[in-house]
């Protein structure tokens, strides 16, 4: 089967009350081992590229790694998403390279940093979803801001999504998913305690607007066993927490559909190539350390595609194409 439409994975998640993954991509070990957990727990998956792994891949890299992943595993949905976009031209650039789905982060400005006002957000949102719509693609939008910077995105402060904004948002831009801020940031330094998440934002949308799938970013656990291995093999990270599955089960209860997970897989690549690279010191054939890390990436995803609920459920429903999808959003 083709790339398929976001949308209609996350309705499908919706029917069957379960979460999807989105798992940030920059290798082909990274999506191997994602692949490989999807096909193992026939999972559908969500694969997602930040503007830096566009950069990072040269673009032409990310799209043809997606199309192996696409012809190594055929009864596997799998969309292609842009994770962040800060602009129309962005997404434009995305979705010619053959995405199924971008998300526009209008919350923030194209300079990825500076907060933008409702107005502003619609405006650009609305502008992109009227191009997508019209190819079939899909469109995440956000409201309200997560704490933390990765790699220069973010504004570091955290805005809660208002639940009336929300549902006004959703209804003025027609977007077909929406990430909330509900107290999650990226990267791994995310709590010094155990987090309460505002869940309530969740079910106060969820009531009001319940065929539009939520998305919650931020949402890497940070596993202390994956901070462990890495200080073990000479890492130097500080005491961290991440959000913990028993907190995205909950929110997944109350409507969350799109999970967003980078940090975990970065956690377990870093500590699996210093594990080897310390026990190995006279290895030098690269397949033997990048192995090593697409292992533990396998093993990390497969855990969130049954904590999720994403398990079992591939073989759903018959994927549509975009040229389905367009006749929909007519
Ligand atoms: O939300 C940000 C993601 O973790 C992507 O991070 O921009 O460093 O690729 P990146
Ligand atoms: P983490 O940093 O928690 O993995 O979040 C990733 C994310 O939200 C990507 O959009
Ligand atoms: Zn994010």
């Amino acid at each position: 089967m083709p790339l398929v439409p976001m949308k209609q994975m996350l309705d499908e998640a919706i029917k069957g009350d379960y979460g999807v993954g989105a798992y940030n991509v920059n290798n082909m070990e990274q999506i191997q081992g994602i692949m490989r957990a999807a096909s193992e727990t026939k999972s559908p998956v969500i694969i997602q590229a930040s503007r830096g792994a566009l950069k990072y891949t040269n673009m032409a890299y990310i799209k043809y790694l997606a199309a192996a992943a696409v012809e190594d595993n055929p009864d596997i949905p799998i969309v292609l998403h842009l994770d962040h976009g800060n602009s129309l031209e962005t997404c434009k650039q995305a979705i010619g390279l053959g995405f199924t789905s971008v998300m526009i982060d209008g919350s923030l400005s194209e300079d990825s940093k500076t907060p933008t006002t409702f107005e502003e957000n619609v405006k650009v949102t609305r502008e992109v979803v009227d191009y997508a719509h019209r190819l079939g693609v899909s469109v995440e939008g956000e409201l309200g801001t997560l704490g933390g910077i990765e790699d220069g995105v973010g504004s570091g402060k955290v805005m809660l999504t208002d639940p009336d904004e929300a549902v006004k948002f959703i209804k003025l831009t027609g977007v077909d998913a929406l990430a909330l801020a509900i107290g999650t940031s990226h990267g791994a330094y995310k709590f010094k305690v155990k987090p309460t998440l505002a869940m309530d934002i969740i079910s106060k949308v969820v009531k009001r607007v319940p065929e539009v799938p939520l998305v919650m970013h931020g949402s890497s656990s940070v596993p202390q066993e994956l901070i462990e291995v890495i200080n073990k093999y000479g890492g130097r990270l500080e005491k961290t927490m991440g959000v913990p599955m028993e907190s995205i089960k909950e929110a997944i209860k109350m409507g969350i559909r799109k999970i967003n997970v980078d940090t975990d897989g970065r956690l377990a690549i870093t500590g699996a190539i210093r594990k080897y690279l310390s026990e190995n010191l006279d290895a030098f054939d690269p397949r033997k350390y990048f192995g090593a890390a697409r292992e533990a990436v396998y093993q990390t995803v497969k855990g969130k595609m049954i904590g999720f609920g994403t398990a079992g459920h591939a073989g759903d429903y018959k994927p549509m194409t975009l040229e389905e999808m367009k006749g929909i959003y007519k």
